[in-house]
């Protein structure tokens, strides 16, 4: 079975900073969002691919998206789980049997992580992408290292992560407004009492948040520069 893949795009990358949203930044000559899409337009196995957008910034999605066959963009909310809500009603009309969340600010996505993520939803419900955590980890006491927390078991989320559409846009509605406790679509699934099964991500997946991490990915992607 072909999935959608949803793409959140509405966020304003208050912690890159600058005036634009890091999504619509360009990293070595490409805009940033287009990375995701690529990745997901060229999957053999992914029907269509749709953006959540913020409306203020639709002239900047226009210019990053040319020439791809995207379904429309939808508007999104005020925080990501608001945007991925409005992003999954928007896909009813589809009634898509499977979906996969992603994060517009993770462009090193790969095509074996979502063959990864599809064939762990031909017997699950929900499947999470994620890396198991390596470093020795600490509580903090204040200023001071107060407690080392075992990491046996811990892992770190990522996106895309992939659901049966329905089972993950009821999860959504039974916790609207409960922003805050949840900042993924695996907590969401979670606390709806749904198991998520784990799907080993890659390292080079990770989510552009810091100004630094934007420097790691044009290293990646430009390694003679630096
Ligand atoms: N996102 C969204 N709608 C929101 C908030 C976030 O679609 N209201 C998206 C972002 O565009 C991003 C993804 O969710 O692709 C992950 O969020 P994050 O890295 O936190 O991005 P921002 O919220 O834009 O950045 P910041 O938190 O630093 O402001
Ligand atoms: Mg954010």
């Amino acid at each position: 079975t072909k999935a959608i893949a949803l793409v959140v795009a509405a966020g304003s990358g208050l912690r890159v900073g600058g005036e634009i949203p890091k999504q619509f930044l360009t990293l070595a000559g490409k805009p940033l969002l287009r990375y995701c899409l690529e990745t997901f337009l060229s999957h053999p196995r992914v029907a269509g691919v749709r953006v959540v957008i913020n409306p203020t910034y639709q002239a900047l999605y226009e210019t990053a998206t040319t020439g791809l066959d995207l379904l429309p963009p939808v508007h999104g909310g005020q925080t990501r789980q608001e945007s991925v809500r409005l992003g999954l009603e928007s896909l009813a009309d589809l009634s898509p049997h499977l979906v996969l969340i992603h994060d517009a600010a993770r462009p090193f996505l790969d095509a074996a992580t979502i063959d990864r993520t599809l064939d762990t939803l031909a017997t699950h419900p929900a499947a999470l992408v994620a890396v198991p955590v390596v470093d020795t980890l600490k509580r903090a006491a204040g200023s001071f290292s107060g407690l080392t927390v075992d990491r046996n078991g811990l892992w770190r989320a990522q996106t895309p992560q992939g659901f049966h559409y329905n089972t993950i846009l009821s999860a959504h509605h039974a916790v609207m407004g409960r922003d805050a406790e949840m900042t993924d679509d695996a907590g969401v699934a979670e606390a709806a009492g749904i198991d998520v099964a784990l799907v080993l991500g890659h390292e080079d997946n990770f989510k552009i948040t810091t100004p630094a991490d934007l420097a790691r990915a044009e290293r990646m992607l430009n390694p003679k520069m630096s």
